[in-house]
C-alpha cells in the first residue's frame, strides 16, 4: 500500500501528524525511526519564515534545519497571502523540505483571526489562490491538510479537494472534524468518504486513530490511502511501527521491552534538553513524561514524583526505576 506523493514514495501508509508544541524535532526524529513513513513539521506561519529570512539568516537556517533533520519531512506553512506563502515555500524548499504542507485545518483563534488555518476553508477562492501560488513556487510536491469544513452545516472539504487537484496539489489529509467542533466529539471517518469521491489524489484520514483496529476502521470508512496519527503516538512512538506492519500485512514487531521504552523516553528527554535548553525543556517534557507514564502499567504511581521533579538529571536518573529496570539511584 505505497503512497506516492509526486516523486516521494512512502514506505508505509503511516504519517505522523503535526502537533504544535509536541511533534518538535526531537519527537519527530524518534517517530521517524520508530515507524512513521513521513513526519510533518509543526505549523510555521509564512510571515515568520520570511521575517526570519530578512532579519536573521542564521536563525532562519536553524529553524528550518530543525525541521528537515528527519527526512522525508514536510514543512507545514500557514498563511493567508498567496504571494507570501509562495515565498515562504521557496525558502522551505531551499532549506531541504521534501514536501510543503499547507495548513487549512488549524482552528486556533490566533490563527483563524489572522485569516489562516481553517478560516481558509470558508473562502475557497483564496484557498485556491494559495494552493496554486505555492505549487507554482516550488518543485517539491505540495500537500494540504484540512478539516471536513468550517462549520458542521458547511462541510466543503470535497470542494476544496477538487480545487486542490486542479491546483496541482499532490496529497490531501482530512481531519474528520469541522472547525467549529474544535477537538470535541469524535472524528467522522465516514464523512471523509465524500472527499475520496471528489478526488483521485492520495488521501490520508486523520483524527482519533489510536489503535490498529481504529486505523483499519478509519481506512475502511473513509476509503483513504493512509493514516495520519497525532495524539495516538504520544508517549508510545513505537505504535507507529506496529500500525505500519499491520496495515502492510507484515507481522507485528514484538512489543517493546521495558528497556527499549525506557531508552526511547530517555532519548526523548535528552533530545528536548539539547534542543530547547534546560529551563524550557523541563517544562515541555512534562507532558511527554505524562504520556509515557500513561502507557506504562503502574505508571500512575510515578506521576507526582516524576512530573514534579525540577532537576533534569534526577528525572533521567529516575527513568530506569520508573520503567521497572533499576534500583533507585543514590539521592542527589
Ligand atoms: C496540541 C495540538 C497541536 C496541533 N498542531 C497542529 C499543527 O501545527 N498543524 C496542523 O495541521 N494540525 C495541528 N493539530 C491537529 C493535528 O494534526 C490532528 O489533525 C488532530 O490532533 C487530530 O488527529 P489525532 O486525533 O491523531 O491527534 C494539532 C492538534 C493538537 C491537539
Amino acid at each position: 500500500m505505497g503512497i506516492s506523493i509526486g516523486p516521494v514514495t512512502l514506505e508505509s501508509p503511516v504519517v505522523l501528524a503535526p502537533l504544535s508544541g509536541i511533534t518538535d524535532a526531537p519527537f519527530r526524529r524518534i517517530a521517524r525511526r520508530e515507524g512513521a513513513a513521513l513526519v510533518v513539521s509543526e505549523m510555521i506561519a509564512s510571515h515568520a519564515v520570511l521575517q526570519a529570512t530578512r532579519r536573521q539568516l542564521k536563525e532562519r537556517r536553524k529553524m528550518l534545519a530543525d525541521h528537515v533533520a528527519e527526512a522525508p519531512v514536510a514543512i507545514q506553512l500557514a498563511g493567508c497571502d498567496p504571494s507570501l506563502m509562495a515565498e515562504a515555500a521557496r525558502v522551505a524548499e531551499g532549506a531541504g523540505a521534501r514536501l510543503i504542507d499547507i495548513n487549512f485545518g488549524c482552528p486556533a483563534k490566533k490563527v483563524v483571526n489572522q485569516y489562516a488555518g481553517s478560516a481558509l476553508m470558508a473562502d475557497e477562492v483564496t484557498a485556491g489562490r494559495i494552493m496554486a501560488a505555492t505549487v507554482a513556487a516550488v518543485s517539491v510536491p505540495v500537500t494540504v491538510k484540512m478539516r471536513l469544513g468550517w462549520r458542521r452545516d458547511q462541510r466543503n472539504a470535497p470542494a476544496i479537494a477538487r480545487i486542490a487537484e486542479e491546483s496541482g496539489i499532490a496529497m490531501v489529509t482530512v481531519h474528520g472534524r469541522t472547525r467549529d467542533q474544535g477537538y470535541g466529539g469524535s472524528a467522522d471517518w465516514a464523512g471523509i468518504r465524500t472527499v475520496r469521491e471528489a478526488t483521485g489524489l492520495p488521501l490520508l484520514v486523520n483524527g482519533d486513530i489510536t489503535s490498529i483496529e481504529s486505523a483499519r476502521r478509519a481506512l475502511a470508512e473513509s476509503g483513504a490511502d493512509g493514516v495520519m496519527v497525532g495524539r495516538g503516538a504520544c508517549g508510545r512512538p513505537w505504535f507507529l511501527a506496529e500500525l505500519a506492519a499491520a496495515l502492510t500485512g507484515h507481522p507485528l514487531p514484538p512489543a517493546p521491552s521495558a528497556e527499549r521504552r525506557c531508552a526511547i523516553a530517555t532519548e526523548h528527554y535528552e533530545g528536548l534538553l539539547l534542543h530547547y535548553g534546560r529551563d524550557l525543556a523541563k517544562t515541555l517534557a512534562r507532558k511527554h513524561l505524562a504520556w509515557y507514564l500513561q502507557h506504562l502499567q503502574g505508571g500512575d504511581a510515578w506521576r507526582q514524583t516524576l512530573l514534579r521533579e525540577e532537576n533534569p538529571e534526577r528525572v533521567l536518573a529516575l527513568l530506569p526505576r520508573v520503567f521497572g529496570l533499576d534500583a533507585l539511584p543514590e539521592a542527589a
